[in-house]
C-alpha cells in the first residue's frame, strides 16, 4: 500500500513537474502531437516588436509564439488606443497560422503601464519597500493589470525580485529593498495581484518574476556583474522572493544577465533546472532577459545548446544590428541541434508544455482581442487615487526640527526651489515613456510636486518659484525638490552617490536667506546627503513617486500622517556602501527601517 502511495505520489509530481496543468492537459497534448519541430521551437520564440514591425507576415510564415516592446522599442501611437489597435492587428495574423495559436505578448509594465501616454505612473518598487504595506502593493498590481490589459497586452516583465546589496546599482530602485524577507513578501502580494483570482480573467496578467537569480548581489554593485558567494548566501539572501512568487501562482520567471561566481546564469542547468523547476517545483516557464544568451558563449550556437539544455524555455531575441531576423537565425539554430541529436526532442516538448499549458490557463485561445471597455480605464482617477495612496505611504521623513512639518495650508508665502519642482519626469524615473526616462514633463496626465503644492494650499498663500532658491524671501518657507536625474539599467551605475553640488547649493541658498528649509530628495537610493541635511529644517526622501505628486503635498501639509520606513541601510559616506542591515559593524546614517512620523 505505501509503496502503491508513493508511486501514485511520484507520478503526481512528474506530471506537475512537466508543467502540466490538471485542467487542460488533454488539450496540451493533443497541440503538442500536431506540431512539427519548427512551429514547436516557434513557440519557443520571443521577438522584440522593433524587429517585426516591417515584416509582420513572418508572424503567419514561422508561426512565432511571442512578441515583446522592450525599454526603448515604442509604436507611433502611445496612447492606449494606439497600443491597443496594433497589439490586436498582430494577434489577428495568427488566426492565420496552420494551427492558430495565439502569441503571448510582454512588456515592462514595471511601475504602472509605463510605456503608454495617459497611464498612472506608481512609485517604483523602492518607493512601494518603504510602505511595507503588501495590500497596497496587491492595489497597485491590480491597476497596473487593468491597465496592461486595456492595451490587449497580458504579461508584465514584472516584479523585479531583486534583494539590492550595493546603492551602486543603477537598478536599486527596481528592487523593494535590501531585506529578502520585504522582497519576498511584497514580490509575492505583486504577482498575486496581477494575475488575478484566475489567469483567465478579463483582468489579469502574467506575471514575469525576475531576474533570476542573485542580479543585486553583484560585486561592486555592477549591473549585469557577478555575484560571490557561497550557496547557503544565495539561497538566504536571493532565493526567498521566488520561492514566494512560485507559492503565490507564479508561472513564468526571467533569468538574469549576472553570473554567479563567475557562471552566467543564462547556462546555469543547476539554478534553472534542478533548483527551479524540480526543487521548488515551478511548473511555468522561464524566459531569457533581453539578448542574455548572447552572453553564455561567442559562438552562438553553443550560446543556444546551453541555454535550452539548462532549462530555459524561451528566448528574448532583439532586433539585432542591420538585420531584421535575427529570431529566424535563432530557429534555424535551435532546430539543426535538434536533429544533430545535441538537444533532447524530450527538453523542446517540454518547453513548449510549459508555454502552451500557460497559454491555455490565460483563455489566451478563447480571448485574445483586447476589451474597449478597459481601454477607457487607462489613466483612469480610480487608479491616480491608488497612486497618490501609494506615493504618500511611500514617503520617509528623515528629519523634522522643531515639528516644522505638516506645514499649515495657511502659511503666507512658500517658495518652492530645485529642479524637480515642476518635474514630472524626474519624479517618474527611468522605464517611463522611454528605457532610461527623461526630465521634463510626462506628456500627458500627472501632476508635479508644485501643481500640487499649489492645489493644496489655501487662497491667500503666495506661492513664488526659483530654479536655484535666490527668489526666496524672509519669511518664506522653503521648500527644495532636488535629486537624481532619470535612468535606467546599464547606464545608472554610479561610483559617487554624492548629492550634486548644485542641488546642494540650493539648500544652502534657500538656508542662507534664514528660513526653514524642507527638503524633497527624488532618488533611485539612497543618496550621500550631508551637509544638504545639517542645512535643511526637514528632509523627506520620496524615492521616485510618479506622476501623482499629490501624494507628496499630502504628506507636506499632513493631510496624510508621514508613515514610511527605510527599505535601505542609509551610507554616511560611498566608503561605508555596501551596508545592509545585519552587518556587523553597523553604524548606518540611518538604520534600515528608519523613518520619523508626526507628533500631531
Ligand atoms: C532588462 C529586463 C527587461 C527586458 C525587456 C532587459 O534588458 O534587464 O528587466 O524586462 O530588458 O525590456
Ligand atoms: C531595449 C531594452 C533592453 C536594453 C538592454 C534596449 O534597447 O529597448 O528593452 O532592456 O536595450 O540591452
Amino acid at each position: 500500500m505505501k509503496f502503491i502511495l508513493s508511486l501514485l505520489l511520484c507520478i503526481a509530481v512528474a506530471s506537475v513537474m512537466q508543467g502540466k496543468p490538471k485542467e487542460h492537459g488533454p488539450r496540451v497534448e493533443t497541440l503538442l502531437a500536431a506540431m512539427t519541430l519548427e512551429e514547436k521551437i516557434a513557440q519557443m520564440t520571443q521577438v522584440d516588436y522593433t524587429a517585426i514591425q516591417n515584416n509582420a507576415d513572418d508572424v503567419i510564415k514561422y508561426s512565432l509564439g511571442s512578441i515583446l516592446w522592450g525599454g526603448s522599442s515604442e509604436i507611433k501611437d502611445i496612447t492606449a488606443p494606439g497600443w491597443a489597435a496594433v497589439y490586436d492587428s498582430l494577434q489577428r495574423l495568427t488566426e492565420k497560422t496552420r494551427l492558430k495559436v495565439p502569441m503571448l505578448f510582454g512588456i515592462d509594465a514595471v511601475h504602472g503601464h509605463n510605456n503608454v501616454n495617459g497611464a498612472v505612473i506608481f512609485p517604483h518598487n523602492i518607493g512601494l519597500g518603504a510602505t511595507r504595506n503588501a495590500k497596497l502593493v496587491g492595489r497597485v498590481a491590480r491597476a497596473t493589470a487593468e491597465e496592461v490589459r486595456g492595451t490587449g497586452i497580458h504579461w508584465t516583465f514584472a516584479p523585479c525580485v531583486a534583494v539590492a546589496r550595493n546603492e551602486r546599482w543603477g537598478r536599486t530602485y527596481e528592487s523593494y529593498g535590501e531585506d529578502p524577507a520585504l522582497v519576498a513578501e511584497l514580490g509575492a502580494a505583486y504577482v498575486k495581484a496581477v494575475q488575478g483570482t484566475k489567469l483567465s480573467d478579463k483582468t489579469s496578467i502574467l506575471a514575469s518574476v525576475k531576474h533570476f537569480m542573485a542580479d543585486g548581489g553583484t560585486t561592486n554593485g555592477v549591473d549585469q556583474g557577478n555575484t560571490e558567494c557561497d550557496e547557503a548566501t544565495l539561497r538566504k539572501i536571493f532565493m526567498p522572493g521566488y520561492v514566494a512568487a512560485i507559492k503565490a501562482g507564479a508561472r513564468n520567471i526571467m533569468v538574469s544577465y549576472n553570473s554567479w561566481n563567475g557562471v552566467k546564469m543564462h547556462g546555469n542547468k543547476y539554478l534553472m533546472t534542478d533548483v527551479l523547476k524540480k526543487e521548488l517545483g515551478f511548473t511555468g516557464f522561464l524566459v531569457s532577459d533581453w539578448a542574455a544568451i548572447d552572453q553564455i558563449d561567442k559562438d552562438y550556437k553553443t550560446a543556444i545548446e546551453q541555454s535550452i539544455n539548462g532549462g530555459l524555455d524561451m528566448v528574448m531575441i532583439p532586433n539585432g544590428p542591420g538585420t531584421h531576423n535575427n529570431y529566424v537565425e535563432f530557429m534555424t539554430i535551435l532546430g539543426a541541434l535538434v536533429k544533430e541529436n545535441k538537444v533532447p526532442m524530450s527538453r523542446i516538448d517540454d518547453a513548449v508544455r510549459r508555454i502552451v499549458s500557460v497559454k491555455y490557463d490565460m483563455d489566451l485561445f478563447g480571448n485574445p482581442y483586447t476589451d474597449a471597455k478597459l481601454t477607457a480605464q487607462v489613466g483612469s482617477q480610480a487608479h491616480r487615487e491608488v497612486a497618490r495612496d501609494a506615493v504618500r505611504q511611500s514617503l520617509v521623513l528623515l528629519k523634522n526640527e522643531g515639528n516644522v512639518l505638516p506645514l499649515s495650508k495657511k502659511a503666507k508665502a512658500i517658495h518652492v526651489a530645485g529642479r524637480g519642482a515642476d518635474n514630472i519626469g524626474m519624479q517618474c524615473g527611468g522605464w517611463t515613456i522611454s528605457w532610461q526616462g527623461a526630465m521634463g514633463n510626462y506628456p500627458d496626465g500627472g501632476t508635479s510636486i508644485l501643481q500640487a503644492i499649489r492645489k493644496t494650499v489655501s487662497k491667500g498663500t503666495k506661492v513664488t518659484t526659483s530654479a536655484d532658491g535666490s527668489g526666496a524671501e524672509a519669511g518664506d518657507i522653503g521648500i527644495v525638490v532636488i535629486g537624481e536625474e532619470p535612468y535606467a539599467e546599464m547606464k545608472g551605475d554610479r561610483e559617487d552617490l554624492t548629492l550634486s553640488k548644485d542641488d546642494a547649493a540650493v539648500v544652502a541658498t534657500m538656508k542662507a536667506k534664514g528660513i526653514p528649509v524642507v527638503v524633497v530628495l527624488l532618488s533611485g537610493r539612497p543618496l550621500i546627503i550631508d551637509p544638504a541635511l545639517q542645512a535643511s529644517t526637514a528632509f523627506i526622501a520620496a524615492w521616485l513617486p510618479g506622476t501623482e505628486g499629490q501624494g507628496v503635498a499630502d504628506v507636506l501639509f499632513g493631510d496624510y500622517k508621514v508613515s514610511g520606513k527605510l527599505p535601505h541601510s542609509w551610507a554616511r559616506t560611498m566608503k561605508q556602501i555596501p551596508i545592509n542591515i545585519g552587518d556587523k559593524p553597523y553604524d548606518p546614517l540611518f538604520p534600515y527601517g528608519f523613518g520619523l512620523t508626526y507628533k500631531k
